[in-house]
């Protein structure tokens, strides 16, 4: 399960204070010395206690006329300072079974009961209310492809919740939560990692009760363009979807391009040649879930 950060501290950082010492040293999570650190800062950004509420009342008063700071999660999450040195913060609601916007728009809207692992480390620190719960097992990425149904050793550790004031470290592609709601409104504040490399690195969803690769969850901006592009039917797009079918570095990629591909194919025998050729293309992913759609196109 994610690491707990015992660390006791009772001054008081400003969030621009917070930002600036944060931003002073850079932050990553596999640096001892810089864990510690930004936990340190966490804590007493934590210890103010008005700042989230006084920066969301400003914010609505304001009605995001001058909201200056990137945002693109959706109303459950804040984004508290624009990403840099390795790091950006955000702040996440976590409802009630009981309140009205989770029995309005389901848990799925909250990323409650969705079983996942994280393509970033990030630390969290309990701010406001009992917590959201999670039920943590913890996984080997290395072992994983990352086809759907793939098996995997999912070893369930604990059920337990982010009470205020409990730092835990998430680390990226070992520990995976099924997230619960909370027993009352509660919030999280994060400190995420961000690095070059993380948006090929996959997230995936799993089927924790049969212990299986889900599916990939971190499709990025790329392969929706590739798939728009080449449903346009552009003729670079669909000689871009080829080689990258044949040769993108990324498996993820190589995938979305044969999807691309057989969505315009003029038929099944077409779209049967594609992912049969698809399953001896070296990567064990794609081989997979070429033999999936084969079989979908079949049954
Ligand atoms: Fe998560």
């Amino acid at each position: 399960m994610p690491r707990i950060i015992s660390i006791e501290d009772d001054a008081i950082l400003s969030l621009d204070e917070c930002v600036d010492r944060l931003r002073d040293t850079g932050f990553d999570p596999r640096d001892e010395d810089s864990l510690a650190h930004a936990a340190l800062q966490l804590r007493r950004l934590g210890n103010d206690r008005a700042f989230l509420g006084d920066m969301l009342v400003s914010e609505l008063a304001a009605r995001h006329r001058e909201y200056g700071r990137p945002d693109n999660y959706g109303p459950q999450c804040v984004v508290l300072s624009a990403p840099g040195a390795g790091f950006f913060l955000r702040a996440n609601m976590w409802p009630a079974a009981q309140d009205h916007m989770l029995k309005a728009s389901g848990g799925g809207s909250f990323s409650l009961g969705l079983p996942h692992d994280h393509n970033f480390s990030f630390l969290t620190l309990g701010y406001f209310g009992p917590g959201s719960w999670s039920d943590y097992y913890t996984y080997d990425y290395e072992t994983v492809a990352g086809w759907s149904g793939e098996p995997v050793d999912l070893r369930f550790e604990e059920r337990a919740r982010l009470e205020e004031g409990k730092i835990m470290l998430y680390r990226a592609h070992r520990d995976v939560h099924l997230q619960l709601p909370a027993d009352s409104l509660s919030v999280s504040i994060n400190i995420m990692h961000t690095h070059g490399a993380q948006g090929w690195l996959d997230q995936y969803r799993f089927d924790v009760e049969n212990k299986q690769v889900g599916g990939i969850v971190s499709g990025g901006a790329s392969e929706a363009w590739l798939r728009i592009a080449v449903g346009l039917g552009g003729e670079e797009a669909i000689d871009l979807a080829h080689r990258f079918a044949a040769r993108h570095p990324s498996d993820r990629m190589r995938l979305t391009a044969l999807d691309a591909l057989a969505s315009i194919a003029p038929d099944d025998a077409t779209r049967d040649t594609l992912w049969r050729g698809a399953e001896s293309g070296g990567s064990v992913l794609i081989a997979r879930e070429a033999t999936a759609r084969r079989e979908a196109l079949t049954g």
